[in-house]
């Protein structure tokens, strides 16, 4: 879950990384109220998840609180990369004399983390990372030992800071590293992190991600959400605990262990070129215990897609067999009733198939065809989203 800078500050802030007030607001009066509360030269910033906001106009510095909101005007409701600005944060004003750099990121490829550093920040760090990529310090950072004093004094030697902030910059490195491991998080950006003119060290804007696996153990996490943005399929999918992502086609998709869905997604595609080009409309892995409460769950959302014209079911019988998995399904449409208005296209295969394809005989559901093969079933659903 990526965060809005707004939620990274309160976050540097509650560990103690330096930071400026900030006051959000959603209309032009509370930005000029929150300029004036502040006092002296604020700064207005768009909130969006995207970077690259002061290039874009989203940034704008404001000497009187009358200022602030005639830029709060102008930056509330614009498109930035696609992104509406529905709140600006108001801050104070820095007296900046350096940009810096620095992020720590879980680094995948490599199993590890990552810090990148620089003494080059600022709004031009993605074009120095690749014209001057020796400008900009990458050190790997071992999870067991972490950002202590060491590496950070080795990060911040590596990107060739002065002797003026040194003991500064590792200083609040090591706070960073606090917030990226205490938050769970899996990357905190800070671009720029600053010295102002009299020397002091701050972190202006950040990014932050946190990774929502670990959201049992931060039950503060939950209010960051961006509950608005979320797409309703995708909340109502998540709300019954279902691995769903929305796409853009006509033919929904469950399955059961991710490997298997990928690859429906992809059968899919290539028969749907056939049938007028039609597209999975989802991904959706209901995982090895596909209890009918699952299913009826997952058929739910997928029904409730209104670009969705037909359904392909994909299991592969193995610790849950076959026949529960086809109970499932005729208990499901049992619980949707009326709501089972779309043709289903169910192919079953592996432990106790036969058991399986025997209770979907049995029950005759008129929405449903049996396919022998994964790509029948593929054809097939294709075929009916087409009509
Ligand atoms: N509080 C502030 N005071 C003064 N200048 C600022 C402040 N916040 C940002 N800036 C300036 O605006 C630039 C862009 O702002 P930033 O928050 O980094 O947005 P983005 O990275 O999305 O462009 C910064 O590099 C900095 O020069
Ligand atoms: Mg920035």
């Amino acid at each position: 879950m990526d965060l809005f800078e707004y939620q990274a500050r309160d976050l540097f802030e509650a560990h103690g990384v330096p930071v400026l007030a900030g006051i959000v607001a959603q209309t032009a009066d509370e930005a000029q109220a929150a300029a004036q509360k502040l006092g002296g030269v604020t700064v207005v910033k768009a909130q969006v998840k995207v970077g690259g906001r002061g290039k874009a106009g989203g940034v704008k510095v404001a000497k009187t609180a009358d200022e602030a909101r005639s830029h709060a005007e102008q930056i509330l409701g614009m498109d930035i990369k696609g992104h509406e600005v529905k709140r600006v944060m108001i801050t104070e004003g820095a007296d900046i004399a350096e940009e810096y750099y620095f992020s720590v990121l879980l680094d995948r490829a490599n199993r590890n983390y990552l810090a990148m550093c620089s003494v080059e920040g600022g709004m031009e760090i993605e074009q120095l990372a690749v014209e001057r990529p020796e400008a900009l310090a990458r050190i790997a950072v071992d999870p067991a030992v972490g950002i202590d004093a060491a590496k950070a004094a080795e990060i911040v030697d590596t990107a060739g800071f002065a002797a003026d902030v040194r003991g500064a910059v590792i200083e609040t490195i090591q706070t960073l590293w606090t917030v990226f491991t205490e938050e769970d998080a899996t990357l905190v950006e800070v671009n720029p992190l600053v010295k102002t003119g009299d020397g002091k060290i701050l972190a202006l804007d950040g990014k932050v991600s946190l990774d929502e696996n670990a959201g049992f153990r931060h039950p503060g996490h939950e209010a960051l959400e961006d509950k608005a943005a979320a797409d309703p399929l995708e909340a109502k999918a998540k709300a019954a605990d279902l691995n769903y992502v929305k796409l853009d086609g006509q033919v929904g998709i469950i399955g059961n262990g991710a490997g298997l869905v990928m690859s429906t997604l992809d059968v899919v595609a290539y028969a749907g070129e056939k049938h007028g080009d039609v597209k999975p409309a989802n991904f959706l892995d209901i995982g090895g215990g596909a209890s009918a409460e699952v299913m009826a769950a997952g058929l739910d959302v997928i029904l409730n897609d209104p670009q969705v014209k037909s359904v392909f079911v994909n299991v592969f019988g193995g610790i849950t067999a076959c026949d529960a998995v086809a109970n499932g399904i005729v208990k499901a449409l049992q619980i949707l009733g009326d709501e089972a208005t779309k043709p289903l296209v169910v192919r079953l295969d592996g432990n106790k198939v036969d058991e399986g394809r025997k209770i979907l005989d049995a029950a005759a559901h008129p929405m449903i065809t049996q396919a022998a093969t994964m790509d029948e079933g593929a054809d097939k659903a294709a075929e009916l989203a087409a009509k």
